[in-house]
């Protein structure tokens, strides 16, 4: 991985990001969802309601979203495919049984906890300790702008074997997929170009196999079967997004719960075993992808309300994630949970479509997080006029988490 050890040293700043581009992917600007969450999920668990415009079947409930994500003979993931293949092409989001089993045993294997391993070294923590370089002379930062954003997209392109000149349009695109519900031809076009630049990239690494993912993709083989080259590219695309934009929201959440709460953030510094269990409450406390949805392959019944056949069914996972039934005093981020139930969070999903990138979210977070601890000795939110907070319904995470630290 010594290429992209030097390729993260040498590469130039971007620091112009409009951050509202960014924010209007969340979707809404409700800084509280919850409340509304937990007075549905009493009345019903489960209910028809207009979502995004869309009648649907909305589950609120812990018990009752595991049910629609493990049970793919009753809800079936190919509902995915009609928002998202005219935008990415078809990705195992949309695929079931059978056809998903084999194309997750393809993709997985270029994930394996070794290949994982590697990044650790060669690319997170370079890359975490460039960005922590770069503000540590100010003794301030906004974390959004310098930090949560900038290091996942990097760290990702980097796996994906992108080099360091591309960076910023990288970055461009990753914000424009990650926009495409609400400006479409934007989402359109970035869709296009990615398509483009991966054809050059995979037909490159055909001939010439070299040490990043899209190789490891390019020769997986299990049984004989290779990926498709739509499979593939479809994959490449859902990367751009799903590889960087959700871990940076995860980030996000999880400085702004600690720095709120100084207590918390002390006793994790005092005693960094307690790093993990941050990472984790902040996945259950603010789920950074909030809906998961299936269709119902039959007339089917769930939570007492009957479910036509064709209705789309959404796993609410930001109301999983504090369903009061699964979790006590779910509304409170607290990295002292001693039942351990905080670690059965629905932020990556559940059943077959987990998420493939949970290891490598949590890697990154926790590299990060360490780094940051060692590096700024005393750590603080910055008063200053951001009012930083929590936003979004679709996504979630922080306008801004401005910080005032002292290197160590
Ligand atoms: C905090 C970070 C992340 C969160 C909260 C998250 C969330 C999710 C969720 C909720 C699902 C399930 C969707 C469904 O069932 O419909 C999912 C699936 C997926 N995620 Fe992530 N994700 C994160 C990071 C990543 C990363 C870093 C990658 C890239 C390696 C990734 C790649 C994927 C893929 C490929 C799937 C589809 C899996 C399948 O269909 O079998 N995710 N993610």
């Amino acid at each position: 991985m010594a290429r992209a050890v030097s390729s993260v040293q040498n590469e130039t700043t971007q620091h112009d990001l409009d951050i509202a581009d960014l924010l209007a992917a969340n979707i809404g600007d409700d800084r509280d969802p919850y409340t509304t969450y937990h007075a549905a999920r009493a009345q019903a668990p489960v209910q028809r309601v207009n979502h995004l415009g869309a009648d649907v079947v909305m589950v609120y409930s812990y018990e009752h979203a595991s049910v629609v994500l493990r049970e793919q003979e009753r809800f079936s993931a190919r509902i995915n495919g009609r928002w998202m293949r005219p935008l990415l092409g078809r990705t195992i989001l949309e695929m079931d049984e059978r056809e998903h089993f084999v194309h997750r045993r393809l993709i997985g294997h270029a994930f394996r906890p070794s290949i994982v391993g590697k990044w650790e070294d060669g690319l997170i923590r370079p890359t975490v300790a460039m960005l922590l370089d770069r503000m540590a002379e100010a003794g301030h930062a906004e974390m959004v702008r310098e930090f949560t954003w900038q290091m996942p997209v990097r760290v990702f392109a980097s796996i994906l074997g992108v080099p360091s000149v591309d960076y910023a349009r990288w970055q461009q695109w990753a914000i424009d997929l990650e926009r495409a519900a609400i400006d479409r031809p934007r989402g359109k076009k970035a869709s296009d170009e990615v398509r483009r630049y991966f054809e050059d990239v995979v037909a490159t690494r055909r001939q010439a196999p070299s040490d990043d993912l899209v190789s490891d993709l390019v020769a997986a083989e299990i049984e004989g079967e290779r990926l498709p080259d739509d499979v593939l590219h479809g994959f490449l695309r859902l990367l751009v997004p799903a590889g960087a934009a959700t871990t940076y929201r995860l980030m996000g959440n999880l400085l702004l719960a600690l720095l709120s709460d100084p207590s918390q953030l002390e006793a994790v510094r005092a005693d960094r075993s307690l790093v993990g269990e941050a990472v984790e409450e902040a996945l259950r406390w603010e789920a950074p992808v909030q809906f998961a949805v299936r269709e119902a392959l039959s007339d089917t019944e769930l939570g007492g309300v009957e479910i036509p056949a064709g209705s789309a069914v959404t796993a609410c996972l930001g109301a999983a994630n504090r369903d009061p039934a699964r979790f006590p005093d779910p509304d409170t981020y607290d990295v002292h949970r001693t039942d351990k139930q905080h670690l059965t969070h629905m932020a990556f999903g559940d059943g077959v479509h987990r998420c493939l990138g949970e290891h490598l979210a949590r890697l990154e977070a926790t590299v990060a997080f360490n780094a940051i601890l060692d590096r700024f000795s005393s750590l603080e939110l910055d008063p200053s006029d951001m009012d930083p907070h929590v936003l979004g319904y679709a996504f979630r995470s922080p306008n801004a988490v401005p910080i005032r630290f002292k290197a160590a």
